[in-house]
């Protein structure tokens, strides 16, 4: 008993608000762990969960033999614990397959491929006349460290920036990079003019640029090469088996495309927090 209560406890501290009670009652949904301020692949519509990965993981649920899901919202970092933990069985954010992370779960097969791009000040003329990746690295490898990139903490935007052996990036350290809540807050500061730069994964960074003011995203030049997959406790090769075969499925079918191309028309709207 004492045990039972110390569980969902713990349960009841992750998740948020919305699903807490179904995820503590209903033992026979998917219990699926996300960041919900990353459109288009998660984000809140009102008080429900919408977004690329909330689509496949619906499906996902019903096909696998689950009564449905449960959406659990957390900070990205706190994903893998879950995962790892139990107390979530598989985790849906956007999340790129990187060595280090796999040391802690195991990934799906990739569903989509992403890259970090970096988003300024509308009025930035900085990187105006870069022709590659590379002639933006050299720009910011030229900064001080009253620079400051805002990326997401725990994200490979993260990593990218401030330099990450694992994930095989120098990053910049003689800038200034901070972890943020979530991207969108980080735009937000670019905007009220408190950092210079944001980084972050292309398509949200195209969709929460167009809900901020004053900001640019340069999508040409493309300064990462990533994969996204969903993440399981290792060794749960069961739910890693059905998953892997449902994504073969809709991949096979075309239903992956379907949904990515709904959710790519640009017309997310989407909260900055939760407060
Ligand atoms: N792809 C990046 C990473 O894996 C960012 C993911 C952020 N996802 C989210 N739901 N906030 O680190």
């Amino acid at each position: 008993m004492k045990k039972l209560f110390a569980v969902l406890l713990s349960a009841a501290m992750l998740v948020g608000t919305v699903f807490a009670f179904a995820a503590c009652g209903n033992t026979n949904n998917l219990k699926v762990a996300t960041n919900a301020y990353f459109p288009p692949f998660e984000y809140f519509s009102g008080n429900a969960f919408t977004g690329v990965d909330m689509e496949i993981a619906s499906g996902m649920a019903k096909d696998i033999g689950y009564d449905g899901m449960t959406v659990s919202d957390m900070e990205f970092d706190a994903i893998i614990p879950a995962v790892q933990q139990g107390t979530c069985d598989i985790g849906m954010a956007g999340m790129t397959v990187t060595d280090t992370r796999k040391e802690s779960v195991d990934f799906t097969d990739e569903y989509y491929e992403s890259a970090q791009v970096i988003i300024v000040k509308s009025d930035d003329t900085t990187f105006d006349a870069c022709t590659s990746a590379e002639e933006i690295e050299n720009i910011l490898k030229t900064k001080t460290s009253a620079y400051k990139i805002g990326t997401q903490r725990g994200t490979t935007g993260y990593m990218y920036s401030a330099g990450n052996e694992d994930f095989e990036y120098d990053g910049f350290p003689n800038l200034t990079t901070s972890g943020y809540d979530t991207g969108a807050v980080a735009v937000q500061d670019l905007a009220n003019g408190r950092i210079n730069a944001v980084i972050i994964d292309k398509q949200p960074a195209i969709m929460i640029a167009q809900s901020v003011s004053g900001v640019k995203v340069i999508t040409d030049y493309e300064l990462t090469s990533e994969a996204y997959a969903f993440c399981v406790r290792k060794g749960n090769t069961e739910l890693l088996e059905k998953a892997n075969a449902y994504l073969k499925k809709i991949k096979e079918n075309g239903e992956l495309d379907r949904i990515i191309t709904s959710f790519f028309d640009g017309t997310a709207t989407f909260k900055h927090n939760n407060a």
